[in-house]
Parts: structure tokens; C-alpha cells; sequence
């Protein structure tokens, strides 16, 4: 075949080089340059085309829009983070670390799907027999499922042209390489070209692709940051390689709302989807230990009971900052606070913070679970007995409201949570059953408060 001439591309600036340089000709920038292929005319305008198909301007107003059909995969829990299922034409990218289950997860959902329409998985990292015992062991052996191993581009691109499968998955995006380029598989190179020509195939073809991605060590997907922008939909694996569940978190979706979150257990058979996932991040203590604050996080369209533990003891040299789960900078922000606003000071000693059960909490209506538990740690004494607490701690030592506050407390109150500390703005309006409710509205006022529960409790 004949091949093209490479180019190295400035990934800040777009200048190009014909051999590699440490830093851009064009801006200056240092490891910016990267290679690329240098097509004719033609090609390397289509390579800035957009991925949509050409179009007349036309008033928005006037513009047909259908809701995207779902595909549904069959699987409950994975259909959620999707936004509902695939789409087609749409490719989604699934990160994580490896053996957390992605392979796993598509077999059993390509095997569903391939009841219902022509399914076709590429294999890049496992021979057919390794697919094939996986299948066997997850009780799917007998699927109309049509599988492929193969790593070259250009013959997976001819295949699906001819097979024109509905939904494919490609195992992984990293061990594909295309003959269009001299790097090796899994160059930042080789990531960002096969994955545009998968994309640009899917919308051509209206095929719904599923690509599997590695993450770094780091946390990131592997390959550049580029293969977030040209997929619809990017997926997280997430999961505490020491428990059971897993978690896929949507971080883009072009076609639904992004964090909502779908929950499985990883079982002998396989992932299986969890239906009550609100109570699976609590510990169960046989007394009230110090330390230990119940939140209420929303994921999505679902309120989570999350235990967030503290560890405050004194700091020999340095005092560390630890998290598990939750967001380091956050933590030395709250520790300001509480001793800027609250007089709770924790200079002098270590403190970690852990988000049980391999749950990570972004949103900062964890906050104020993660300052009362900092302060029950600190003073060696327990919160009050089923207590949950949401809010977000602002700079100013104010509580600041959590979006869905009622659906916070209901799923609370269901669970036999009898008592809550929130933001003053979350206050119900009509009181909940089972649930006594306080607003706070200062940082300070809930360190009070929690006092004041436990005197009242003795
Ligand atoms: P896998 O899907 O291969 O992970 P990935 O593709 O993300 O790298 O997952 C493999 C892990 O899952 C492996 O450690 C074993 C475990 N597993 C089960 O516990 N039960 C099962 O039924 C299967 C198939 C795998
Ligand atoms: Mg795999």
C-alpha cells in the first residue's frame, strides 16, 4: 500500500514540521509536536472537516429534531449512564484500569444486543479462544455474537463496511494502529487517527461503536485528550479493586445528562446490576465510632448514602493531607475553613479522609460531611446516631445549598436516618416523616449544633 508522508502537528498551535522537534517552530511550545499523517489535499482537508454532515444554515427553529433512538444494551445499569442506550451513528469511549471489568461488561452487553440487532465485537488484546472462554464462563456461549481479532485499521474499517454491523465494540482503542502511520499502537499518533476514522465511519454508516480505552496511572484516558473531544460519549469505569462494585460514570454525553451513574457487582457470572445501590457505601459499625459522618450525595438521578471517615491525629513532622475518594485541594480549603471561621485547628496533626467503599464523590455538597467528620475525629467523640449532613462549605465559612435537597433527605428518611444537618436553603418546606430536619447557614453553627444533638442525646 502506498504510505503517506508523516508530519509532526503542534498540538497547541497547529504548525507543522516535517521531523520531530522538542520544541513547536511555530509557538515555541516544548513536546507539543506529535506525528500525523500528511495527506494529499483532498485528505487533509477532510481530516479538519467536521464530523457532521454538511448542512445549509437554516433557522434553528425550523429544524426537525427527534429525540435519538435508544438502542438499549439489556443491561439496566449500563443503559443509565448512556443517557438510555446507545445511539446510532454515536461512539461512546469507555475508560478504565485494566481488570476492572470492561471486556466483561460489553461481552455480556454485546451478547444481549445481538438478540435483537447485528452486533460484531473487535478484539485487539485477546485471541478469539480467550473471548470465547470468557463467554463460556459467563454462561453466553450460544450468542449470535460475531467477533473479530484484528488491530489493523484499514481491515477493521473494510469490515465494517461490508459487515455494517449495528453496534460494534472495539477492545482497545490503544492496540489498534493504522497503516498510515509509522508510530507504534498506542501512540498519542495512532490513538487520535484510528479513533477519528472510527467516528467518522460510525456517523457515515450509522453504526453505534463502543471504544474501549485505557487509563493511565494518573486517572487519565490514555492516548490524548483529543479522543475526548471527537467521541459523543465518554464513560469511567471506577471501582475499589478490593470490593465488589464497580461504577461507570458519565463525564460527556452529547445525547443525555453526564454523572449519572450506573452500579454492578462483579460476581462469578459476571457484572450484574445492583438495584438498590443507596446503602451499599455505608459501613456497618456495631457502635458510633468518632470519625464517621453520613452523606447524602446525588449521582445523577439517585441520592447515595456515602460514609465519609476522618482520621485527625497528631502530626509527627510534616502533617499529611490525605484522600481516598474525595478531592485533596477541597480538603485543605475546608481545613482553612474550619479554623478560619469555626476556631477548629488541625495544623499540628495529620488528617485522611476516606469515602467508603471505593465511592469518589465530586460534588462539593460533601463539604460539610467531611467537616463534621474532621471535627468528630479531632475531639474523639462520635456523631450523633443516624445523622446524614450535605452542604457545601464556602470560603467564608457560609453553607451553601446542594442541588435536590428534598430528594436527599426522602431517600435519607427511607433508610431509617432519623436526623439531618443541611443548608439552611435545603430546609423542606413541609416537614418529611421520620426526619428532623436543621438548616445551618454557617460552618461554625453546625460544629455547634452537632454538640448540641449530643448533649440533648445524654
Ligand atoms: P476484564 O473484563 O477482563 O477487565 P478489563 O477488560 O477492564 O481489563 O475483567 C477481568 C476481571 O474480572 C478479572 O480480574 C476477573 C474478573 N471476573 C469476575 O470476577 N467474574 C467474571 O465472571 C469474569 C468474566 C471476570
Ligand atoms: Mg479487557
Amino acid at each position: 500500500m502506498h504510505k503517506n508522508k508523516t508530519v509532526y502537528l503542534c498540538s497547541e498551535c497547529g504548525a507543522d514540521s516535517p521531523k520531530w522537534q522538542g520544541q513547536c517552530p511555530g509557538c515555541g511550545a516544548w513536546n507539543t509536536l506529535a506525528e500525523s499523517v500528511a495527506e494529499a489535499e483532498s485528505a487533509s482537508r477532510r481530516r479538519f472537516q467536521s464530523l457532521a454532515p454538511a448542512a445549509k444554515a437554516q433557522p434553528l427553529a425550523e429544524i426537525e429534531a427527534h429525540e435519538a433512538a435508544r438502542i438499549s444494551t439489556g443491561i439496566r445499569e449500563f443503559d443509565r449512564p448512556l443517557g438510555g442506550g446507545l445511539v446510532a451513528g454515536g461512539v461512546a469511549l469507555i475508560g478504565g484500569d485494566p481488570g476492572i471489568g470492561k471486556s466483561t461488561l460489553l461481552l455480556q452487553a454485546m451478547t444481549k444486543l445481538s438478540e435483537r440487532v447485528s452486533a460484531l465485537y473487535i478484539s485487539g488484546e485477546e485471541s478469539g479462544e480467550q473471548v470465547a472462554l470468557r463467554a463460556r464462563r459467563l454462561g453466553i456461549a450460544a450468542s449470535r455474537l460475531k467477533l473479530l481479532t484484528e488491530i489493523n485499521l484499514e481491515k477493521i474499517l473494510a469490515l465494517l463496511k461490508s459487515e455494517r454491523p449495528e453496534v460494534a465494540v472495539v477492545d482497545s482503542i490503544q492496540t489498534l494502529w493504522s497503516e498510515q502511520l509509522n508510530s507504534a499502537p498506542g501512540s498519542v499518533a495512532q490513538v487520535r487517527e484510528c479513533a477519528a476514522q472510527l467516528t467518522r465511519l460510525a456517523k457515515q454508516l450509522a453504526i453505534a461503536i463502543i471504544l474501549v480505552g485505557h487509563v493511565t496511572k494518573e486517572g487519565a484516558l490514555a492516548g490524548p485528550r483529543v479522543l475526548e473531544h471527537i467521541v459523543d460519549t465518554v464513560l469511567y469505569f471506577e471501582g475499589d479493586a478490593h470490593s465488589s462494585f464497580r461504577l461507570i460514570r458519565a463525564v460527556k454525553n452529547r445525547f443525555g445528562a453526564v454523572n449519572e451513574l450506573g452500579v454492578f457487582a462483579m460476581t462469578e457470572t459476571g457484572l450484574k446490576s445492583v438495584d438498590n445501590p443507596s446503602a451499599l457505601f455505608l459501613s456497618r459499625h456495631e457502635r458510633d465510632v468518632p470519625g464517621a459522618a453520613i452523606l447524602v450525595t446525588q449521582e445523577g438521578a439517585r441520592p447515595l448514602l456515602v460514609e465519609i471517615q476522618a482520621l485527625v491525629d497528631d502530626a509527627h513532622g510534616n502533617p499529611r493531607r490525605l484522600t481516598v475518594g474525595l478531592d485533596a485541594q477541597r480538603l485543605a480549603m475546608l481545613l482553612a475553613v474550619l479554623h478560619r471561621h469555626a476556631g477548629i485547628a488541625c495544623f499540628d496533626q495529620d488528617v485522611f479522609i476516606n469515602a467508603v467503599g471505593g465511592m469518589r464523590i465530586i460534588e462539593p455538597a460533601a463539604d460539610l460531611a467531611v467537616a463534621l467528620a474532621i471535627v468528630s475525629s479531632l475531639k474523639n467523640r462520635a456523631l450523633p446516631d443516624k445523622l446524614i449532613v450535605f452542604g457545601e462549605v464556602g470560603l467564608a465559612g457560609e453553607i451553601r445549598p446542594a442541588p435536590r435537597g428534598q430528594e436527599r433527605l426522602k431517600e435519607a428518611a427511607k433508610l431509617g436516618f432519623t436526623r439531618a444537618i443541611v443548608p439552611t436553603a435545603n430546609l423542606p418546606r413541609r416537614p418529611i416523616p421520620g426526619i428532623d430536619v436543621t438548616g445551618v447557614a454557617r460552618i461554625g453553627e453546625a460544629a455547634a449544633h452537632v454538640e448540641e444533638l449530643r448533649r440533648g442525646a445524654k
